[in-house]
């Protein structure tokens, strides 16, 4: 049987309180006004920190079935670290955490080893990392069950991998670790995502730049 497929929407640093009430309105609308049914599938959304607590009350407001990732995590337990969002905190609000995107690594210096940390706290809180990788070498943290090939040079781009490529780094990648789902990420559109999904070992996918735009994001889960 297919695994469920999973499409998160990665919203970076991108919106504030009130275009995170927009969107989901927007959402919802044109969700309901195509009559696009979200069985089978899992749509998971990441808006930063700030938006989160407002994007869940609006969500369950609207009645949409959708789940809420957090972009990052702390690599420690509540405490004396300034600035830190820990598990604890998240798991208020998402069932999910993305870690270890290229972008945090580039530019935040995370290195393998404070990423193996920040799985271990969203494991010991419960939450659901979604483990990004930029090649099948990338070290996958222990008890990590999905996975995001994300090459960087796809990122915002408007290059994405080829399908072929990236069903074959899933396939590496599901035969070393024992992981439930791969996704793609890296210039997904509505007009590509089709191809994605129709390789056998990408289990879904996850969109930056053309989630911001809820009814770009829409037509992804549409032609998904
Ligand atoms: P993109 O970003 O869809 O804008 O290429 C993907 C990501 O970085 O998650």
């Amino acid at each position: 049987m297919r695994n469920l497929e999973l499409l998160v929407a990665n919203w970076k640093s991108n919106k504030t309180i009130d275009e995170t009430e927009t969107w989901l309105h927007d959402f919802s609308e044109g969700l309901n006004k195509a009559s696009i049914g979200l069985e089978d599938r899992r749509i998971i959304v990441a808006p930063p920190f700030t938006s989160l607590e407002h994007a869940r009350y609006c969500a369950g407001n609207l009645k949409l079935a959708i789940e809420f990732a957090a972009q990052d995590i702390s690599p420690f337990i509540e405490g004396a670290y300034t600035g830190a969002v820990n598990g604890k905190q998240i798991k208020e609000f998402a069932n999910y955490v993305i870690i270890g995107h290229s972008e945090r690594r580039r530019e935040f210096g995370e290195t393998d080893e404070m990423l193996e940390k920040k799985v271990a706290m969203a494991l010991h809180f419960g939450l659901t990392p979604i483990f990004c990788i930029q090649n099948e070498n990338t070290p996958v943290p222990q008890g990590i069950k999905i996975v995001a090939y994300e090459p960087p040079s796809a990122i915002g781009t408007g290059n994405p991998d080829t399908p072929e490529n990236a069903n074959n780094v899933a396939i590496k990648v599901k035969d070393r670790y024992d992981i439930t789902h791969v996704l793609y990420g890296g210039s997904v559109t509505g007009q590509n995502v089709a191809s994605f999904m129709q390789m056998p070992s990408i289990d879904g996918v996850l969109v930056g730049g053309a989630s911001l735009d809820p009814l770009k994001f829409l037509e992804i889960i549409k032609n998904a």
